[in-house]
């Protein structure tokens, strides 16, 4: 969910998605994703952007022995890890490759999940198309996103939290509206939307929040780049860490189906 993945080494990646999808927030969303996209043994299912490869090993077991599960990413660091990560499951395949221009065949996929990757591409409705040209018709997509422009973070001076939720939505994450937009963008993709779920990812400790969010690097850019004054960044990040936290935004899951030649 980082809003600065791009100030971020392999390694820290890494464990920042490590950290992301061991936390409530993260653990929940996962598996309500896993329980739409209603696996099947022997199921051919998709994950695009695997990264490490967090949730190959439990689309693996959802498809059995008998099924196959295809991680794909661009980053060399992150298939070495999902690679490694998959050593235990035979039908798991980590390849190297563009959600733009995936390398599989048409209708060649029965499931497929985007987990936080359309918030970071260049061209998020070329990746929907190239979903819908390799899933199957009656295959479903599950797609799940962060929308950074409800990030609400509760400190005395507001203006200053304003500001940084500004900063991140014009200056760190490329798509950082994608969440509300993932209904819109199934349908224009030729999608049937079987469903859209809102939920809220809560904060009360700060610590717990920085895993997800990192502040002080993210506001540290902020200041560098001129966004935020620096003392009063400076203020602001100190008001968090004393006083009482919360920090919330809003995580969006969307499902699609390919229609069928009846439907
Ligand atoms: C925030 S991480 C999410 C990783 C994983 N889906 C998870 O939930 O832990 C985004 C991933 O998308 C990958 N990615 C970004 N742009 C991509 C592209 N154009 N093609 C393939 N993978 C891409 C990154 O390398 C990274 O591993």
């Amino acid at each position: 969910m980082t809003p600065s993945s791009s100030t971020l080494r392999a390694a820290d990646q890494i464990t920042y998605l490590d950290q992301a999808a061991a936390s409530y927030p993260g653990r929940r969303y996962k598996q309500q994703l896993l329980a739409a996209l209603d696996l099947c043994p022997g199921h051919v299912v998709l994950d695009v952007g695997c990264g490490p490869g967090t949730d190959l090993p439990a689309l693996a077991a959802a498809v059995g022995d008998g099924g196959a599960v295809i991680g794909i990413d661009h980053d060399p660091a992150m298939l070495k890890q999902a690679q490694h990560r998959s050593t235990t499951h035979p039908q798991v395949t980590v390849r190297s490759g563009d959600a733009h221009a995936l390398p599989l065949d048409d209708a060649s996929i029965d499931r497929a999940r985007t987990d936080r990757v359309l918030q970071h591409l260049a061209d998020p409705r070329q990746a929907l198309a190239e979903l819908r040209r390799v899933v199957r018709p009656g295959g479903l997509v599950a797609l799940a996103e962060p929308d950074w422009d409800t990030l609400a973070i509760d400190a005395p001076d507001s203006a200053t939290s304003r500001g940084y939720t500004r900063y991140i939505v014009s200056d760190v994450v490329r798509n950082a509206d994608i969440g509300r937009q993932l209904g819109r963008l199934l349908t224009d993709a030729g999608f049937e939307v079987a469903s859209i779920e809102a939920t809220v990812a809560m904060f009360h400790d700060y610590q717990a929040a920085n895993d997800i969010l990192r502040m002080p690097a993210v506001v540290q850019r902020a200041w560098q780049s001129g966004a935020l004054d620096e003392n009063t960044a400076r203020a602001w990040l100190t008001s968090l860490t004393n006083g009482p936290f919360l920090a919330a935004f809003t995580f969006f899951t969307a499902i699609g189906r390919v229609p069928t030649t009846n439907s």
